[in-house]
């Protein structure tokens, strides 16, 4: 499969370019701005790819609620136009258009109903996708941690590291879901031709709470863990309360307590 990816120096992107390795064209923003019709008509003439996997976005979810048409701009215009110049094209989208409100895993024919501007700005993306080119695949995923960039576990690590103490919200539920597993679900996808929606999330579900907690005692890490609500730590964009992805098709992901020790995994390799 000769792919283009664009984002490609992102946490995602870079997973996925190593995967793919020699047979891929990987181009960072500061190589292609997929805002610019232009440049990435070019990029794809230039790279001649059989399907374009787009990895970038404007990824703030709380700066998203103060810079509205900036996330609109790269994760709904922008997703319209690398779509357009795509021969097939790859959008990963997330479980944010989701309103959280279900009790049971979210499967593809779900209703969307993004309660954030971030979730409304990728349900954008997903539409512009859809409308520009027939032959695509939105892959929603959700919780994502890997080597090439910040996340929550990192985050946790550092915080768990410097504290004796640490309060971590434990009423939001999802998919904790490891980069190196999604990257190689999406080359899966992409290498196919079922076009549609897919949901590629880690198989079972906990907190953030209760991920920050495996990941301590993964990492030996001593720090004492509160659970707290989302109300007692205000952040401007409003959360799923539940946003556990299912799918009704074949799952392709392993569970993300396995995504967990293979990112513990790669950080002690590379530390
Ligand atoms: N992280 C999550 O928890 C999560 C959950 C569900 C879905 N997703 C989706 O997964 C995908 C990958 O996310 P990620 O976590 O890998 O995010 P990331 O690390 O922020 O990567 C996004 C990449 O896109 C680049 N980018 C931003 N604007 C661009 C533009 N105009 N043109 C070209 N590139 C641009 C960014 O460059 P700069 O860094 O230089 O801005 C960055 O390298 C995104 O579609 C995201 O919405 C993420």
């Amino acid at each position: 499969m000769r792919a283009l990816v664009v984002g490609a120096g992102g946490m995602l992107g870079q997973d996925v370019m190593r995967l793919l390795g020699d047979d891929a064209v990987g181009l960072t923003r500061s190589e292609l701005d997929i805002t610019d019709a232009r440049a990435v008509r070019d990029a794809v003439a230039e790279a001649r790819p059989g399907v374009v996997l787009n990895c970038a976005a404007y990824t703030n979810v709380d700066g998203a609620e103060s810079e509205p048409e900036e996330a609109l701009r790269v994760n709904g215009e922008a997703a319209g136009i690398v779509a357009a110049a795509a021969p097939a094209v790859l959008y990963v989208s997330s479980d944010y258009v989701f309103d959280g409100t279900k009790t049971e895993p979210y499967v593809e024919s779900d209703p969307v109903n993004p309660e954030s501007s971030y979730g409304r700005s990728k349900l954008a993306g997903e539409r512009a996708t859809a409308g520009a080119n027939p032959r695509h695949f939105i892959v929603r995923s959700s919780w994502l941690f890997g080597a090439g960039g910040k996340n929550f576990v990192d985050t946790m690590l550092r915080i768990g590291r410097e504290r004796d103490e640490a309060r971590v919200v434990a009423d939001q539920v999802g998919c904790p879901t490891y980069t190196g597993h999604l990257a190689r679900a999406l080359i899966e996808i992409a290498a196919g031709e079922d076009y549609g929606i897919h949901h590629a999330a880690a198989a079972g579900q906990c907190s953030w709470f209760e991920l920050a907690s495996a990941a301590f005692e993964r990492a030996g890490v001593d720090c004492r863990l509160e659970p707290i609500t989302t109300e007692e730590y205000p952040v401007p964009a409003k959360r799923p309360a539940y946003s556990v992805l299912g799918t009704e098709r074949a799952p392709l992901l392993p569970p993300w307590q396995e995504g967990l020790d293979a990112y513990l995994a790669e950080r002690e390799v590379h530390a």
